[in-house]
């Protein structure tokens, strides 16, 4: 059953260039495989293997959502996330290559940021890499701060950071 934007903007000043009326969060789960499979691989230079994904789809203390322009149409972008003793722990955040810049990512974020929060976390956590330029610019847009670095953490040799911040 998708879910409306409505209230799910707020945690933070979130502009976006497709109204948020027309976006349709998804809850995400094995069923969608195919869909996530499709914006991974196409989106992510370490796409996740089939196996990892269908488990993260299948974990029940997940918050996974996709989010589309219409029920008919595909899914533009997806995030993964845990919630854990209370706090909120971001997996995975991916937009099809085509759909980028339109502010799908943003839109998911401040979602999740909103959801995690009315459940009762109090903190988010994510780790990224320091060259993700993409990636660094949308988290601290969002609020998130570096707590740690982590040299040489990915097998490409890029450094990892540990961002994280209050809900
Ligand atoms: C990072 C990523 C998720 C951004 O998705 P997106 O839907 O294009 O992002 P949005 O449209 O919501 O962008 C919001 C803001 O983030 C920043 N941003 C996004 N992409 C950017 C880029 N390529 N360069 C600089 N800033 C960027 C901008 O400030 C942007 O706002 P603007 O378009 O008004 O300037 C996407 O590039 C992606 O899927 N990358 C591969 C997977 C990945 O690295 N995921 C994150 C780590 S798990």
């Amino acid at each position: 059953m998708p879910e409306t934007a409505s209230n799910s903007l707020s945690s933070f000043n979130c502009v976006m260039k497709v109204p948020s009326e027309r976006l349709l969060f998804i809850r995400l789960g094995k069923a969608d495989f195919e869909q996530v499979r499709s914006v991974e691989t196409a989106g992510c230079n370490d796409p996740w293997t089939d196996t990892m994904l269908k488990d993260e789809l299948s974990h029940a203390n997940a918050f996974h959502r996709g989010v589309s322009v219409s029920a008919a149409g595909g899914l533009c972008a997806y995030i993964l996330c845990r919630l854990q003793i209370g706090e909120l722990h971001i997996y995975r955040l991916c937009t099809h290559p085509a759909q980028r810049r339109q502010g799908y990512a943003e839109a998911l974020l401040s979602h999740a940021l909103a959801a995690a929060r009315s459940m009762g976390a109090a903190r988010a956590f994510l780790e990224v890499g320091a060259s993700n330029t993409a990636a660094v610019i949308l988290y601290r847009r969002a609020g998130f701060s570096v707590d740690a670095g982590r040299k040489k953490y990915y097998p490409d040799g890029d450094d990892a950071l540990v961002m994280s911040r209050q809900l």
